[in-house]
């Protein structure tokens, strides 16, 4: 399906070789949607659609939201230092953003997808560009849904390619295979958060792991679509291993095969030979393994290292030799490590060391500006409702960098620093937990259960070298190995241990020659880690624990990296074309019998006649309302609508550019302003108005519905 021969996006090809990649493509992504648009750019760019699609898995079949219909997604494949732009077309019925995990770049948080850190959901209707800068990664890394639980089958391989001229570090393999680790529920995985949030508990455990996109024979109903890969004797393969998975670590191995770890995270290492894997979520491996065995049929499996909650199930794949020889009624099977093995994931962990060659050195930051210690905790909070939760003592379940539980604001925290809102974010994320306990006794008190919440970001200067020491703890006896995960950013590791992190002696274990390079590390269960990096990519960056569940709870904070006093060494600016602000326009009327929508007019000209109740609505505006005349300028029509006397009736219209306009159906709200609300906060009750369809509002809601209460916050701005 896939090899190092398939196509690859760089923007200096000619004409001639584009039109051959696109037939090349077409016939590799079947369902894929890959088109070029050759404007007056040569920066290529790719489209995507996110859609529904069915899916039968265990037996039972649901929608699932994929990219083009895949899950696993389509590959993306660059070489070194590309600059590719994937369009996004939002057809499913969630919002949505993209991450590029483990793409650093440079100077481009716009692009970076988290959503409500860097950008503000892509709504159902709508699209975005990401405009994916690439720099010093090489290898594989991978892209995913940043919105709640959607990267569960919102996710794909990333591979970059060495440069045009450029060789791999290790002889070219014969041929490649990504291999995507995920997750597969039987039910609705935003539905999963969404209760497990409103309830306070445990979200529930995946039904299965797959391999791209496959179980194995070891689940009901899944010997059928079993994924294999063909070997051919004698040759060598390059596997590119993702853990997708939602909240597992993961073992991997291959039956009577042994691996020569080369890659991981987009960076080079020096070959560890190995006969499993340990991955945690959010990493990506690059693995040679050489078709030496017995010509037959062998079985690849991963099944979890132990969390607290965890799916013990295990997911199988094929290998299957090429050759004329009897197939093995059962193909030999890997023995897996122990659920509870951590001596095999110290000893697989504490080998990976960075290649640190002439073409690819290792650069560690000698010295250290900022220094922070960072408790990573579970935790639980009161319960919203007078009612009880189903958390540890009726509470809710949360998570806490720092003791802080991070509270995911309403506006993006990149919109609300580059443009200045108050309000939105704190930049007083603290260097150290409030309370020094010992982090990783058994009985911890309850006092340490509680922590603060906030959306606190740590600012630093621009070039300056941060260590940050990771502490893991056993506050509510719930100690796991945790991958925190930084965008932005790759980081070195340069230690790691057990127990409580120790000022005095620990500093010594310090490797400054060559750590690994990374974008995710595995804080161990019950010990620490220790990163270094220059803070020299300016922005706004989301850090986080990769096991979705404690992410969702708050264990996340921001990075700020200030700007550079150059323009060369400054964030660039929001993308223009593709605004990531919605335009809104606000209009606040007197208590009237009629307020009204708007609506695209295009196609729309029996509605011409409501033009003048528009300019009726113009003429009683609140002085505010400065930006009316835009409904002429974009052609939008009024219509009326009825409500209650004597309210106030606030009407936005989010929207972006004309060309957005273009392809896009209308857009509106139409709700009474409640008492108190600023110009950049508005609470309101949807009324009998319309439904938005718009692009990236920051509403905070998945499914608008008539009367419910919505929240939308933006940011009052000229969309021309
Ligand atoms: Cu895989 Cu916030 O990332
Ligand atoms: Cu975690």
């Amino acid at each position: 399906m896939s090899s190092k021969r398939n196509p690859i996006f760089y923007p200096l090809r000619n004409m001639e070789s584009r039109k051959n990649l696109k037939l090349e493509l077409l016939g590799i992504f079947l369902l894929n949607v890959f088109v070029f648009s050759v404007q007056q750019t040569t920066i290529p760019t790719i489209n995507w659609v996110l859609n529904e699609t069915s899916y039968t898995r265990l037996c039972s079949t649901k929608k699932i939201l994929t990219v083009n219909g895949l899950f696993p997604g389509p590959a993306l494949r660059v070489h070194k230092g590309d600059r590719v732009r994937v369009n996004v077309a939002n057809q499913g019925k969630y919002n949505v953003t993209l991450h590029w995990h483990g793409v650093k770049q440079p100077r481009n948080p716009w692009s970076d997808g988290p959503e409500y850190i860097t950008q503000c959901p892509i709504k159902p209707g709508a699209n975005f560009t990401y405009d994916l800068i690439f720099s010093s990664e090489e290898g594989t890394i991978w892209w995913h849904a940043h919105s709640d639980w959607s990267r569960a089958t919102v996710h794909g391989p990333i591979i970059i390619y060495p440069k045009n001229g450029t060789t791999y570090p290790f002889s070219t393999p014969d041929d490649e295979f990504p291999l995507v680790l995920a997750s597969w529920f039987k039910g609705d995985v935003m539905e999963n958060i969404e209760t497990a949030l409103t309830s306070g508990g445990e979200p529930n455990k995946s039904d299965a792991l797959t391999i791209n996109g496959q179980p194995g024979v070891l689940y009901n109903c899944s010997q059928e679509g079993t994924y294999k890969i063909m070997f051919e004797y004698g040759k060598t393969y390059l596997l590119r291993l993702i853990n997708a998975i939602m909240n597992e670590e993961m073992f991997f191995k291959i039956a009577h095969h042994s691996f020569t770890v080369v890659g991981l995270d987009g960076a080079y290492i020096k070959p560890l030979v190995t006969d499993f894997i340990f991955i945690t979520p959010g990493q990506a491996m690059d693995i040679l393994i050489t078709a030496n065995q017995t010509p037959s049929h062998y079985y690849m499996a991963a099944r979890a290292y132990s969390g607290v909650v965890y799916d013990n199930t295990t997911t199988t794949a094929i290998v299957q030799y090429n050759g004329n020889y009897t197939a093995p009624s059962a193909p030999a099977f890997p023995t897996l490590p122990g659920y509870n093995d951590t001596d095999r994931v110290t000893d697989f962990t504490r080998q990976l060391k960075a290649l640190d060659s002439k073409d690819h050195p290792a650069d560690v930051p000698k010295t250290v500006d900022t220094q922070m210690f960072v408790t990573i905790s579970v935790n639980t909070l009161p319960c919203d409702t007078n009612g009880t939760c189903s958390g540890p003592d009726g509470n809710k379940l949360a998570a806490s960098l720092n003791n802080v539980s991070f509270v995911t604001p309403e506006v993006d925290v990149l919109q609300a620093y580059y443009r200045n809102l108050s309000g939105i974010f704190e930049t007083n994320f603290p260097n150290m937990p409030s309370t020094v306990f010992n982090y990783t006794a058994d009985d911890l008190s309850d006092d340490l259960l509680l922590p603060e919440t906030g959306t606190k970001a740590k600012v630093v200067e621009y070039n300056t070298t941060v260590e940050i020491i990771f502490q893991g703890t056993n506050v509510m006896s719930a100690a796991e190995n945790h991958p925190m995960h930084l965008h932005g950013y790759s980081f070195y590791l340069i230690a790691k241990g057990y127990g409580n992190f120790d000022n005095a002696t620990d500093p010594e274990l310090y490797n400054l020659v060559d750590p690994p390079e990374v974008n995710t590390v595995g804080v161990p269960k019950n010990g620490w880690a220790v990163i270094r990096f220059r803070a020299d990519n300016p922005g706004v960056w989301f850090m986080h624990c990769h096991l979705e569940r404690h992410s969702s709870w708050g264990m996340d904070t921001v990075l700020i990296v200030k700007n550079g006093k150059t323009e060369a060494t400054s964030m660039l600016p929001p993308p223009k074309a593709d605004a990531i602000v919605p335009t809104i326009m606000l209009h606040t009327l007197p208590g009237t019998t009629s307020g009204y929508t708007s609506g695209r007019s295009d196609g729309e000209r029996r509605r011409r006649s409501t033009f003048e109740q528009h300019h009726r609505c113009r003429a009683t505006a609140d002085p505010r309302d400065k930006e009316v005349s835009h409904f002429g300028d974009h052609d939008h029509l009024c219509m009326p609508t009825r409500f209650e006397p004597s309210q106030r009736f606030v009407s936005i219209s989010l929207y972006e550019d004309r060309r957005h306009l273009d392809d896009r159906r209308h857009t509106t709200t139409v709700a009474p302003r409640p008492p108190n609300t600023t110009s950049t906060t508005l609470v309101h009750q949807m009324g009998t108005g319309g439904i938005e369809a718009d692009k990236s509002s920051c509403t905070r809601k998945k499914n608008m519905s008539h009367g419910k209460t919505i929240m939308i916050v933006s940011e009052l701005r000229r969309s021309s």
